[in-house]
């Protein structure tokens, strides 16, 4: 397959508004990482699932990344806080934003788009 290729992550109805993420794997940079896609303002986002501030997943409670009022992405070690649309950091102690993945939502299904630095994990 061509690095370039999109590949299948999900069907959009997985991804609510909100709601809890899709986990995913890749390779960033040579590195194993664990990544996850949101639903925010109808819109796709995916980003790895890295901490600036450690390099710590965010998550604590499985694929639970947006706070109670769903409006911001938040870290559960010690309380980062990232927009849902940027990964950009906004509050607590990160460093930096998230390094977003691009998706691509067509026919009821949501595809990556994977990059140099970014590729899919080979089994
Ligand atoms: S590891 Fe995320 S806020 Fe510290």
């Amino acid at each position: 397959m061509s690095t370039d290729t999109p590949i299948e992550l999900c069907a959009s109805a997985e991804l609510s508004e909100g709601g809890l993420a899709v986990p995913f794997d890749v390779v960033y940079d040579g590195e194993s990482c664990r990544a996850f896609a949101i639903r925010f303002e109808g819109r796709v986002h995916a980003y790895l699932n890295r901490c600036t501030h450690v390099a710590m997943e965010l998550d604590w409670q499985p694929n639970r990344f947006f706070d109670d009022t769903g409006q911001w992405l938040l870290c559960a070690s010690h309380g980062a806080v990232y927009a849902p649309d940027t990964g950009e950091g906004v509050a607590g102690p990160c460093q930096g934003g998230l390094v977003k993945i691009e998706l691509i939502e067509a026919d009821g299904t949501v595809r990556w788009q994977p990059t140099e630095r970014l590729q899919p994990v080979v089994f």
